[in-house]
């Protein structure tokens, strides 16, 4: 394993002091399902929490980096080209029902371009990393994405719109689903979109895409998967640029084939 950059240093440090708020907030958060308003209120706060603990750590490292996060919001630093971005409880629903399947994204970006990234998964102890040029890593294992090149052998994740107002996003997806179902070895909906895209860097999913993420949902997780030898576009075929409104992330060999698939909806 190549030796970790400052960034990077200060960036796991960050998440991993985070995630260990979040596995202890996690284990409340059992006993409060049985309660009648369940345990909605303390999840908010753990969240917010989170953010707080990731945002005190990446200050002390870079105190003049700005930020993008997904609580509160934009906040400029007096470098204005390096930004913070961050999703400190990825996969909330799932962290809400007692699911073990969240993490901490934090990516840095210059400009427009993510250079580092960082997916911490507490319960698995995972730590996910890359940095621009240098590769992507779990833990100190370098990661490579699947070989898999026939879309009947691949497993590919997604992500299922929610509580929605426009009956044309739920038709959109419906009609993505069909041939997805119909041409592959299977779907994944596990509930979190930066470790989709950490699976997918790690080979564990064969390719994912999504409509309408966020940026602090896939920012880290996009250099994961480019620096483990993936691609990452939007469902055109595009090169995926941050604010996108759909991301398709796989190998070279099904990426053509999938976007085909998606595109056509
Ligand atoms: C969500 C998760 C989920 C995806 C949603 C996201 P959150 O983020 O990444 O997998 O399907 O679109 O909003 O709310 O858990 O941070
Ligand atoms: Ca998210
Ligand atoms: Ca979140």
């Amino acid at each position: 394993m190549p030796r970790r950059s400052a960034n990077i240093n200060v960036m796991v440090r960050a998440a991993e002091k985070a995630g260990r708020g979040l596995i202890r907030d996690f284990g409340e958060v059992d006993q409060l399902q049985v309660s009648r308003k369940g345990p909605g209120d303390f999840v908010s706060a753990a969240d917010l929490k989170a953010e707080q603990t990731v945002k005190e750590e990446l200050k002390k490292g870079r105190p003049e980096f700005g930020f993008l996060m997904e609580e509160s919001g934009r906040t400029e630093g007096s470098d204005k080209s390096h930004t913070w971005i961050v999703d400190p409880l990825d996969g909330t629903t799932n962290f809400l029902h007692g699911l073990p399947h969240f993490c901490v994204s934090i990516a840095l970006a210059k400009d427009k371009e993510v250079i580092a990234g960082v997916i911490f998964d507490p319960v698995k102890d995972e730590v996910f990393w890359a940095e621009r040029g240098i590769g992507a890593f779990v833990n100190s294992r370098r990661l490579r994405v699947s070989g898999r090149r026939r879309l009947e052998d691949s497993i590919i994740a997604t992500g299922a719109p929610f509580n929605l107002h426009d009956e044309s996003i739920a038709e959109r997806f419906i009609e993505q689903l069909r041939p997805i179902m119909q041409q592959t070895s299977g779907i994944r909906r596990y509930g979190s979109a930066a470790l989709d895209l950490a699976y997918v860097a790690a080979g564990r999913y064969d390719g994912f895409w999504e409509n309408g993420l966020n940026q602090w949902d896939v920012a880290a997780g996009l250099l994961l998967v480019r620096e483990a030898g993936g691609f990452v576009t939007d469902l055109h075929g595009s090169r995926y640029e941050l604010g996108a409104d759909s991301i398709l992330a796989t190998n070279e060999g099904l990426h053509d084939k999938l976007s085909q698939i998606l595109v056509r909806k």
